[in-house]
């Protein structure tokens, strides 16, 4: 289903970004995936946790919820002692029942059941320390890959109720964690989330406490692949369209960024307007209707993630944020000469326009062209931004 994480059978393989990740992984290094909303970090993850290179383990952590130090090591700490993660550890650990016990058992003031952890007290609270405590426990011969999906949201959440020592002391016990000489033998991390946590870091002058982690990206499709994702796509659909390759290059210049959520966004509206008007080749005429619809109240919902990105900036930057965006809208490009204009106006000029330019490519809405000019990542979103985001 477009929107969920691909996984299994419903991932399309992107071995460059893989062997990238691979790579870095191999030199022992923690790393960082940025990469824009919607491309496909969390199916990537996911996909290599499911079939990892011989000498890893993964711990997957979603962590978006959590705002706090404390639920965010609860986190991590419950998926370390749940079943899923135990039996996959006891394929290189042969525990016993007691050892397992054991383990679990090993912080003090909790009490562990596969529907959670229970604590104590309402006062204990967990740290870094908790976690390493367990993490010194864990011998295997194999790496423990440990990944944090939407890191940056909890960094931003704990700054933005916290204020900036909590930040500040969060961001310090991660390092600790990823600095330790006993663990880093046996530990590697890769954070990632769709906020750039560089642009936090830096907005919050605390670069300097994530500078030894190594950045990693995911990259859109080359030509070659895209046209691969669109058969990839149409064999999923029980319906028989097929697609010229002439259509093919059609539907793609249409979506200009090949990432696998827009291709296969199109697809499903170019299926359901075929399916409805008995089309099985689809020319060019019918793609645009297609495209057309995409633009329809009821397909609207594919563009809720970009909406929703830009509620978490404050008011002022949001003001900011829709004129740079109307802007483009209109012109196709905007010069940094004409962001220092907008910055002009008395309502947004205590705006940090650096940050808010930053977000928005992070958040997968633009990119700066050759030109150094900023343009939409997609004609698609381009579109969608002229007629509603705007209203
Ligand atoms: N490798 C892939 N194979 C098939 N579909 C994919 C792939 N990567 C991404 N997609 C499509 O894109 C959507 C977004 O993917 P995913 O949730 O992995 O991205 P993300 O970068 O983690 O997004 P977010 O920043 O919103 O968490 C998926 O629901 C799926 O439709
Ligand atoms: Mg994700």
């Amino acid at each position: 289903m477009t929107g969920q994480v691909a996984y299994g059978k419903n991932y399309f393989p992107r071995e460059k970004d893989e062997k990238r990740i691979w790579r870095r992984l191999n030199h022992g290094s923690h790393l960082l995936l940025l990469a824009p909303r919607r491309v496909g970090k969390t199916s990537l993850l996911r996909n290599l946790e499911l079939a990892p290179n011989d000498d890893y383990v993964f711990l997957y952590n979603i962590v978006q919820s959590c705002s706090t130090v404390h639920e965010y090591y609860e986190r991590i700490i419950e998926n370390l002692f749940k079943s899923e993660f135990t039996d996959r550890l006891n394929k290189f650990t042969n525990w016993g029942k007691d050892a397992l016990t054991d383990f679990r058992n090993s912080i003090k003031g909790l009490n562990f059941s596969e529907a959670g952890i229970e604590f104590d007290s309402q006062e204990r609270t967990l740290t870094h320390k908790d976690l390493k405590t367990l993490l010194d426990k864990i011998k295997i011969r194999e790496k423990l890959i440990i990944v944090i999906d939407e890191f940056p949201d909890v960094l931003e959440k704990i700054h933005k109720d916290q204020g900036h020592g909590a930040a500040e002391i969060f961001l310090s016990g991660c390092r600790e964690l990823w600095q330790d000489p006993a663990l880093d033998q046996k530990i590697q991390f890769i954070f990632t989330g769709s906020i750039g946590l560089d642009s936090l870091v830096h907005k919050l002058n605390l670069s300097d406490l994530i500078n030894v982690l190594i950045n990693v990206t995911v990259d859109p499709l080359n030509e070659e692949k895209a046209f691969e994702f669109i058969e990839f796509i149409s064999r999923k659909s029980q319906e028989e369209i097929t697609f010229s390759d002439e259509i093919k290059t059609y539907i793609l210049n249409k979506v200009s960024w090949y990432m696998p959520y827009y291709i296969e966004i199109l697809l499903l509206s170019i299926e359901d307007y075929c399916c409805e008007n008995d089309i099985i080749e689809p020319n060019p005429n019918d793609i645009d209707k297609a495209y057309e619809q995409l633009f329809s109240q009821n397909y609207l919902a594919n563009f809720n993630h970009w909406a929703e990105r830009l509620e978490r900036l404050e008011k002022t930057e949001i003001s900011f944020a829709h004129e740079v965006l109307n802007y483009i809208a209109i012109n196709e490009t905007i010069s940094p000469q004409k962001i220092h204009n907008i910055k002009e106006a008395p309502q947004v000029t205590s705006v940090n326009s650096n940050y808010v330019v930053e977000c928005l490519i992070h958040d997968g809405y633009i990119f700066e062209t050759a030109n150094r000019e900023f343009q939409f990542t997609s004609p698609m979103l381009k579109e969608w931004w002229g007629r509603y985001a705007n209203k």
